[in-house]
């Protein structure tokens, strides 16, 4: 028998510590929060996707009555990316929600498992880690890779 342990790597980093390249997405992910449809959960979520082609795709939760047919913020830009931009591939995430109350979390919100499954396919078309910044008020985590947040990661390539 053998036990072995995976380890995710987190970098915690307050706003003035990101590059301006950096706080240009998790902006672009914090005003998404505003455009998220979210009338059963009062939760925001907002995403922004960093394309090659210097493109920042973002995205929010955009609910519906029955439930199960809205969807998360992350899986809305990034097919929207795949939608609109098939050639360009993936070089950042970032992610952010806000509450009910309409603030920030104090914790940085995390994608979801079906999320995390759809991101990590187009980590996997660009062939090369694609870092992912979860930002919460007056924190962000960030991750160095996708695939970080889902190992044994299912994929048929
Ligand atoms: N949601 C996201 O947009 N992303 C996630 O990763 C988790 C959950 C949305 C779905 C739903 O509109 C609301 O948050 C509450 O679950």
């Amino acid at each position: 028998m053998k036990k072995f342990d995976i380890n995710v790597g987190v970098t915690e980093l307050s706003y003035d510590e990101l590059t301006p390249e950096e706080l240009e997405l998790v902006n672009a992910a914090r005003e998404a929060t505003h455009r998220a449809y979210a009338p059963y959960s009062h939760f925001y979520v907002g995403a922004a996707i960093r394309l090659d082609n210097g493109v920042i795709v973002p995205g929010s939760n955009q609910e519906n009555a029955a439930f199960p047919s809205g969807t998360c913020a992350e899986r809305s830009a990034c097919y929207y990316a795949g939608a609109r931009y098939p050639e360009a591939r993936f070089k950042a995430i970032a992610v952010t929600a806000r509450g009910a109350d309409g603030n920030e979390l104090d914790e940085p919100a995390s994608p979801c498992g079906a999320c995390r499954q759809a991101l990590v396919e187009y980590e996997h078309l660009a062939g090369h880690d694609v870092p992912v910044y979860m930002a919460a008020r007056n924190k962000i985590y960030k991750l160095d890779s996708v695939s970080a947040l889902l190992p044994f990661t299912f994929t048929e390539f």
